[in-house]
């Protein structure tokens, strides 16, 4: 059995925040094609071809990344384009998660090694893709953050209607220890 399958790890998104997302889409004109809301989301590590055998290797991966980094806040910005200069191929919103953010995509791909995609990260959530015409650059203000607990394995199944995106795991970050300190003074 030589079959592979295309995985990747990513955080995602609030139904309420992709709702939102969903409204600027079908603003967009061809050859803009908005994302499906149900397909948003922000990509740590992208697994074009693992091996069968390699499946549980990539999930404990997973395990072990959860537990060494703790719940961290993610805002998203305005919109840019990819690539930066020639015909835009990918809209998105930036992302912005800081260093706990990176921590988290260093705790993937360092131990996914060859079985990751290593191009330098980019945080973003991808909100259109143009395949064609050329597409024009289009700059939406977004502002919003919310509270990320945690993340989640995919497998991307391509289909003859485009890929869909099957949930294989969830994984929970470390906790935000919450501290309370008390003193007590007599007199
Ligand atoms: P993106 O829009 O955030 O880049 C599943 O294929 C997902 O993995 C895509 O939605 C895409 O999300 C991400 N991805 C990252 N690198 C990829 C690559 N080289 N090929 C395909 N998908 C990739």
């Amino acid at each position: 059995m030589n079959e592979t399958q295309r995985l990747f790890f990513a955080i995602e998104v609030p139904e309420d925040i992709k709702t939102e997302l969903g409204k600027f889409g079908v603003t967009l004109e061809r050859p803009w094609r908005p994302v499906k809301t149900e397909q948003m989301h922000i990509t740590l590590a992208f697994m074009g071809e693992v091996p069968a055998s390699e499946i549980e290797k990539v999930k404990s991966i997973g395990e072990k990344a959860a537990a060494a980094v703790t719940e961290f806040n993610l805002a998203i910005s305005d919109s840019a384009v990819f690539p930066e200069s020639g015909d835009p191929k990918v809209l998105y919103a930036q992302a912005d998660g800081g260093e706990s953010l990176l921590s988290l995509v260093d705790a993937l791909r360092g131990p996914l090694d060859a079985l990751a995609d290593q191009k330098k990260f980019k945080p973003h959530l991808t909100l259109a893709r143009s395949r064609g015409e050329r597409a024009r650059k289009v700059i939406r203000r977004f502002r919003g953050s919310w509270p990320v607990q945690g993340f989640a394995l995919f497998r991307s199944n391509l289909g003859e209607n485009g890929p869909h995106h099957e949930l294989l795991h969830r994984y929970q970050l470390k906790p935000v220890e919450k501290i309370l300190q008390a003193e007590i003074e007599e007199y």
